[in-house]
C-alpha cells in the first residue's frame, strides 16, 4: 500500500452529515461555544431533507384543540408499540418550543387568515386518542424540508460552525477502550485524506433507502453512519422495519406528499371505488402507512389495480380545484408534471407504495448517546459516539413512523444532542493523544477498493442488492422469500469481493465514492433481511404473512443485528415499557385500529 498523506484536524465536535439533524447538531454546539466541524458528502442544502414536503408534526393547537399527549399516543400508536415510550414522551413534549424556535429561526411556514402556522392533517395524527383527524402538520406549503434546510443552513453560518464539503466519511477512529475518537474522511474534490480528532462524534448520515430499487430517497441515502458503525463492530436496531410510502409516482418513486390528502385527496382502485373506507373506516385515506400501502397492495394483488397491467392505483386531486393546489401542494404540482406527465387539475396521478424511510437504525438513547447494549446494561453507552435522525434509531418510530414526525425527530434529537454536549463538556477541553494507527484500518479499506479489480462492476453488485431487498423485503413478507432473500442477500454480500472500481481506460475512478457507498449499503440490507427474516410476528411495516398477528408475549423487543465480514448476528434487547415523567402513563399496547 502507498504511503498516503493524512491532514489532520482537530475540533470539540465533528458532525456528520448536513441534513436537518446534522445542522440542527452543528448549529446548537456552535452555539454552546464548541469547535465544531460538519463534514458532509454533498452541499447542506442538497441533503435529502430538501425533499421533505408535508411538514412537521407538533400539537400547536392553531386549527383546533391539540394536545401534545394526543399526538404521544398517535405516535406509540403508529409505532405498534415498538416505540420506547420515554424517548416518544420527550419528542411529542418538545414538538411545540421545537416548532417556535424553527419559526424564530426563521422558516417561513404557510399562514391561516390570523397569521398563525398553518397547520394540515396528516395520516395517523387524531384528536383525543384516536377519535378522528387532526391538523397538526406545520407546512411551508408543500416545501417544509426545503425551508427547514436553509434556514437550519444559516443559522450554523451565523454560529461560525465549520463545514468540509464534499468529504466523504471513511470510518470511525476508535479507542482500544471502546470510546470513539474521531473519524476518517476523503476530500472528494482534491483525494486527500484526512484525520479528524474529536470529544464527540455525530452521525447524521440519513437512511439507507438506496438498498432498495425503487425508493422516494435521494441518490446519497446509502446507510453511511449505518457502515460506520457496523465496522466498528456496534450493532444495528430495527433493520426489519423499512416504511412504504402509499404515494410515490409510479415509474419513478418520487413521492407525492401524504399532505396531499390531507388536503383533502383520496385513493381509488380500477372499480373508481375509494377502498380505504373498506381498510379504516375512522380515517379513511389518512389511516397510518403501513395501513394504507397495505390495503393499495392487496387492491392491486386482487386485480383492482388501475392502468393497463392494473399495477398501481390512483390518487385523486382533481377536485381541489386550480387554487388550494397552487397554494397549498404547488411542488406536487410540478412533479407530477414532470415525472407522471399529469396535469393534477385535471387527472389523477398513478402511484404505488414506495420505499421511503428507516425506522430502524443505529441505538441511541434521548441524548443522541450512541448504545452499546450489554447483556448486564441493555442500555450502555459508547462514549464520544453520538447518532441522530434517520441514521438513528432512539426509538421513537417504533415499527412504523407517522407522517411528519422525521422532521421533528431531526430537531428535537438535533437539539437534544447538542444541550447534553454542553451540560458534560467544556468547550476546547485538552485532548488525548490518538491511539496507535489510528485511521489504519480507514486507510487500508479506501486503498483496496481504490484498486479493486475483479470482474463486477460496482452497479452489477448493487443492483442484485436493489433487486433482491425489493422482491424478498417488501410490503407483504413471507417465511419462503425471506428465507430466499437472505440466502440471496448473503451471495450478493459475497460478491463484494470480486468489485472491480480500477479501470484503467480513464482518468479518473468515479466509481470509489459508490464503492464505498455500495459497502455501507450491503451492511444495512443483509442486517435488514436478517433481521426480517427472524422475526416470526407483523408488526407496523413489518407484514409477515406466515404470522399475520402482532405477539407482544414474544416480540416486543427491539432486534440487534452485528453484521461482520458479510455475516450478521442477532440479539435482542427489551423495549421501554415506562415514560420519561409521571405526567403521562405508560399506554399499554392495544389492536391497532384507524
Ligand atoms: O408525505 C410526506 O410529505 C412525507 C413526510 C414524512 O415522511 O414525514
Amino acid at each position: 500500500m502507498p504511503a498516503y498523506k493524512i491532514i489532520d484536524h482537530t475540533y470539540d465536535v465533528v458532525v456528520v452529515g448536513a441534513g436537518g439533524a446534522g445542522l440542527r447538531a452543528t448549529m446548537g454546539m456552535g452555539q454552546a461555544g464548541f469547535r465544531t466541524a460538519c463534514i458532509t458528502k454533498v452541499f447542506p442544502t442538497r441533503s435529502h431533507t430538501v425533499a421533505a414536503q408535508g411538514g412537521i408534526g407538533a400539537a400547536l393547537g392553531n386549527m383546533a384543540d391539540d394536545n401534545w399527549k394526543w399526538h404521544m399516543y398517535d405516535t406509540v400508536k403508529g409505532s405498534d408499540w415498538l416505540g420506547d415510550q420515554d424517548a416518544i414522551e420527550y419528542m411529542c413534549r418538545e414538538a411545540v418550543p421545537a416548532v417556535h424556535e424553527l419559526e424564530h429561526f426563521g422558516v417561513p411556514f404557510s399562514r391561516t387568515p390570523e397569521g398563525k402556522i398553518y397547520q394540515r392533517p396528516f395520516g395517523g395524527h387524531m384528536s383525543n386518542y384516536g377519535e378522528k383527524p387532526v391538523q397538526r402538520a406545520c407546512a411551508a406549503a408543500d416545501r417544509t424540508g426545503h425551508a427547514i434546510l436553509h434556514t437550519l443552513y444559516q443559522q450554523c453560518l451565523k454560529h461560525s460552525c465549520q463545514f468540509f464539503v464534499e468529504y466523504f466519511a471513511l470510518d470511525l477512529i476508535m479507542d482500544e477502550d471502546g470510546s470513539c475518537r474521531g473519524v476518517m474522511a476523503w476530500n472528494l474534490d482534491d483525494g486527500t485524506l484526512h484525520r479528524f480528532r474529536a470529544h464527540k462524534v455525530v452521525l447524521a448520515t440519513g437512511g439507507y433507502g438506496r438498498a432498495y430499487f425503487s425508493c422516494t430517497s435521494a441518490h446519497t441515502c446509502t446507510g453511511d453512519g449505518h457502515g460506520l458503525v457496523a465496522r466498528a463492530g456496534l450493532p444495528l436496531q430495527d433493520m426489519e422495519f423499512v416504511q412504504f410510502h402509499p404515494t410515490g409516482i409510479y415509474g419513478s418513486g418520487c413521492l407525492i406528499t401524504e399532505g396531499a390528502r390531507g388536503e383533502g385527496g383520496y385513493l381509488t382502485n380500477s372499480a373508481g371505488e375509494r377502498f380505504m373506507e373498506r381498510y379504516a373506516p375512522t380515517a379513511k385515506d389518512l389511516a397510518s402507512r403501513d395501513v394504507v400501502s397495505r390495503a393499495m397492495t392487496v387492491e392491486i394483488r386482487e386485480g383492482r389495480g388501475v392502468g393497463k397491467e392494473n399495477d398501481h392505483i390512483f390518487l385523486h386531486l382533481e377536485h381541489l380545484g386550480a387554487e388550494t393546489l397552487d397554494l397549498r401542494l404547488p411542488g406536487i404540482s410540478e412533479t407530477a408534471k414532470i415525472f407522471a406527465g399529469v396535469d393534477v387539475t385535471r387527472e389523477p396521478i398513478p402511484v404505488l407504495p414506495t420505499v421511503h424511510y428507516n425506522m430502524g437504525g443505529i441505538p441511541t438513547n434521548i441524548h443522541g448517546e450512541v448504545l452499546r447494549p450489554t447483556e448486564t446494561d441493555p442500555d450502555a453507552t459508547v462514549p464520544g459516539l453520538m447518532a441522530i435522525g434517520e441514521a438513528a434509531c432512539v426509538s421513537v418510530h417504533g415499527a412504523n413512523r407517522l407522517g411528519t414526525n422525521s422532521l421533528l425527530d431531526i430537531v428535537v434529537f438535533g437539539r437534544a444532542a447538542a444541550v447534553h454536549t454542553a451540560e458534560t463538556l467544556k468547550p476546547s477541553s485538552a485532548h488525548k493523544s490518538l491511539p496507535k494507527g489510528a485511521g489504519d484500518q480507514a486507510v487500508a479499506r479506501f486503498d483496496r477498493l481504490r484498486n479493486a479489480n475483479g470482474s463486477l462492476t460496482t452497479s452489477e453488485i448493487r443492483l442484485a442488492m436493489q433487486k433482491t431487498m425489493q422482491n424478498d423485503a417488501a410490503v407483504f413478507r413471507t417465511a419462503k422469500t425471506l428465507a430466499e432473500g437472505v440466502d440471496k442477500m448473503n451471495e450478493v454480500a459475497a460478491s463484494l469481493s470480486q468489485i472491480k472500481t480500477h479501470d484503467r481506460s480513464t482518468v479518473w475512478n468515479s466509481d470509489l465514492v459508490e464503492a464505498l457507498e455500495l459497502e455501507n449499503l450491503m451492511d444495512c440490507a443483509q442486517a435488514t433481511i436478517v433481521s426480517a427474516e427472524a422475526r416470526h410476528e407483523s408488526r407496523g411495516a413489518h407484514a409477515h404473512e406466515d404470522y399475520p398477528e402482532r405477539d407482544d408475549t414474544t416480540w416486543l423487543k427491539h432486534t440487534l443485528a452485528w453484521v461482520e465480514n458479510g455475516k450478521v448476528q442477532l440479539d435482542y434487547r427489551p423495549v421501554h415499557t415506562y415514560t420519561l415523567t409521571d405526567e403521562v402513563e405508560y399506554i399499554k399496547p392495544q389492536k391497532r385500529v384507524y
